[in-house]
């Protein structure tokens, strides 16, 4: 697979990343086909996992660091997220620094997390939600500084809230991020407004996650898909949002070009704005990393197919059931 660079960090990341959150604690996820998806996926050269203490208290973490360690020829770059302090998921313009990112609490969970993944350093540290009326605060940036001084760090990353995408353009210009985690789909367009403009002018990476929309871009959801007790989706893709989905979903469906599937064309639009460094399906499956390995593996789309595509963008606002 070919590589992309990784910002100013000036890794070379493979376009297709890992996304690593269903690996440990959704409903149904078997433990040896995941291993046999993550090898897969090495196998394949792809070399960016992203994880979060939060995805299952560091069970995940913990699935990375056996991966690495598998590897050991390999240059796997690994990425992890400080939980907020206050666990609640996303933040709130009212939240505070201490609410969720005090420098001890910062501290703390570099720590957790790096004993979860039984390495002495991670590649990239995240917060796992963001406000940008913190970006001034000095006291993450040293809290990062320190970590990063220490070798325990190799770079700073900020995930941003779901559909909130300019919420941390302040942040960028403070010069103290690496990295930028963004939901960008088909449907979810809006970082191409002002984000990915702002990132490469400051040599800031761009992952782009949830590539399928939690599955529905990748066909998995339908009217009367059912999720179980404890699993995300059944909240993402509740009575407001399942059938709004589904119709935009078959729409789209309904002009697929012979040929191609909806979940190949969902990761190439991805790929296909070269200010994207990498893109993280999660992927439970060795199949789906195979798939999804060809499909990034077709390259960008070309004009005409993203034009079409264009026209699907769905501008959305956070929600109760958003997450
Ligand atoms: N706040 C944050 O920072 C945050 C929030 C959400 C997500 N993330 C990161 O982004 C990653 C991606 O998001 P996500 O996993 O929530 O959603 P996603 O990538 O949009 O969708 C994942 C779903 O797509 C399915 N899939 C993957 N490849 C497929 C294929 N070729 N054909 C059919 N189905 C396919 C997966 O099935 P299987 O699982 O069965 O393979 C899974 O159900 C996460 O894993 C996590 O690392 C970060």
């Amino acid at each position: 697979m070919d590589t992309r660079t990784f910002g100013r960090l000036d890794w070379r990341v493979s376009p297709l990343g890992y996304g690593m959150w269903g690996l440990a604690n959704w409903a149904g996820t078997d433990a040896e086909e995941v291993q046999r998806a993550l090898d897969a996926s090495v196998a394949a050269g792809v070399n960016f996992f992203d994880t979060a203490w939060g995805y299952g208290r560091g069970a995940s973490e913990r699935i990375l660091g056996a991966l690495v360690r598998r590897h050991p020829g390999q240059r796997l770059y690994t990425a992890t997220k400080i939980p907020p302090k206050n666990l609640q998921w996303p933040s709130r313009p009212e939240f505070t620094l201490d609410d969720c990112f005090p420098p001890d609490h910062i501290r703390a969970f570099a720590e957790k997390s790096l004993a979860n993944l039984g390495l002495e350093r991670v590649d990239l540290l995240q917060f796992h939600v963001w406000e940008d009326g913190w970006a001034r605060d000095e006291r993450w940036q040293r809290a990062m500084d320190d970590l990063r001084r220490e070798g325990l760090i190799g770079g700073v990353g900020v995930s941003v809230n779901r559909w909130e995408p300019t919420n941390c353009l302040e942040t960028l210009r403070t010069g103290a991020v690496d990295a930028v985690q963004v939901i960008y789909n088909i449907f979810d367009q809006a970082p191409e407004d002002e984000l990915f403009a702002a990132c490469a002018a400051l040599g800031v990476a761009v992952i782009a996650r949830v590539p399928f929309d939690e599955g529905s871009l990748a066909g998995q959801v339908r009217a009367d898909s059912t999720f179980p007790e404890g699993d995300f989706r059944r909240i993402y893709f509740g009575p407001e949002n399942l059938g709004p989905t589904v119709a935009r979903v078959d729409a789209l469906q309904a002009e697929l070009p012979e040929g191609h599937s909806l979940a190949e064309l969902a990761l190439r639009f991805c790929i296909s704005d070269a200010r994207v460094s990498t893109v993280i399906p999660g992927m439970r499956r060795a199949a789906h990393v195979r798939a999804n390995v060809a499909a990034v593996e077709r390259g960008a789309l070309d004009a005409a197919a993203m034009g079409r595509l264009r026209v699907h963008r769905w501008d959305r606002r956070p929600a109760a059931w958003s997450l």
